[in-house]
């Protein structure tokens, strides 16, 4: 049998476009029961497709884990709010069971990226809700590739000159979570600054895309600290225009999927005095990357 021919033979998932380029609904896939090939032809329109959607899922947390498997390796996040039995999965809730949270609340309220205090790049997320608020709490996520394409040559050629320094140390202490989060001083001094162009190569399609967060910026590298938080605020503004945004509603059950590197997200605000919400998260790190499971890349990992 040649390649080919086995290729032919892979079913081809049904897709409706969500945001021409950017974000798409995989109809008709139940993860938890796919065969095989059903899974290649899922893991390629993964791999092809800056956002990725799909409805009506019931996943164990083995069976997300082994989904996103599929889609790099697990990043294990045992700071915060990680699964009980699964610390590859990190719960993201408003609940308390016995007066103690659940999971982690609040955060990713502001546009950001996550992944930019890796040194090697490349992060893929994964979101399974389980229990959604039926108003609010929407994931908005903006297409940084499209935003790039959309500027005057001689502006991208200026951009892709820049560089940002990137320090995790310096988002928790902006967000006072170094206590909170509970990392010793030798932690925190292990957070070395990382140094990344704010235009990267998209890992979906090869494009100029933006690579942007506040949190973790700590300077533009030649910039006064000012006009360096300036410009980076200027950029985020251009990628995170309604014109460039899909908003994913969530109803029980959704999956969402989507590549950092390409993109930027924000979660948004719901009524958490009436409702709860339940979502599970992974991050995939590419299988070329470092190993993800000592301390410095999980401390380096958040947000
Ligand atoms: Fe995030």
């Amino acid at each position: 049998m040649t390649q080919s021919s086995a290729k032919a033979r892979q079913p081809t998932l049904s897709t409706v476009s969500l945001m021409p380029g950017f974000a798409s609904l995989i109809e008709d896939l139940d993860l938890a029961n796919a065969s095989e090939s059903e899974l290649e032809a899922f893991d390629d329109v993964c791999r092809t497709t800056p956002v990725v959607v799909l409805r009506h899922q019931k996943l164990t947390p083995p069976q997300m884990m082994a989904i996103s498997g599929r889609l790099g390796k697990v990043s294990v996040q045992n700071r915060v709010g990680s699964h009980p039995d699964f610390p590859g999965i990190t719960i993201l809730s408003n609940k308390k069971v016995d007066g103690k949270m659940i999971g982690v609340h609040e955060h990713g309220r502001r546009w950001h990226t996550d992944g930019t205090t890796y040194k090697t790049l490349g992060l893929t997320t994964m979101l399974y809700g389980i229990e959604c608020p039926p108003e609010g709490a929407d994931t908005l996520i903006a297409d940084a590739a499209a935003a790039f394409a959309e500027l005057p040559e001689a502006r991208q050629r200026e951009l892709q000159q820049v560089k940002v320094v990137h320090n995790r140390a310096h988002l928790m202490q902006k967000y006072g979570r170094t206590q909170k989060l509970g990392f010793t001083p030798e932690e925190i001094e292990a957070m070395k600054d990382v140094i990344h162009p704010v235009v990267v190569r998209s890992p979906i399609d090869g494009r100029n895309s933006f690579f942007l967060t506040n949190g973790s910026t700590k300077s533009v590298v030649g910039m006064e600290q000012d006009a360096g938080f300036a410009l980076v605020e200027e950029l985020i503004n251009h990628v995170t225009q309604d014109k460039f945004t899909y908003r994913h509603k969530w109803q029980a059950g959704d999956v969402l999927i989507w590549n950092d590197m390409c993109s930027m997200h924000l979660a948004s605000w719901f009524d958490d005095t009436k409702y709860d919400r339940v979502v599970y998260r992974t991050w995939m790190r590419p299988f070329e990357a470092a190993q993800v499971t000592s301390t410095a890349e999980a401390a380096l990992a958040h947000h």
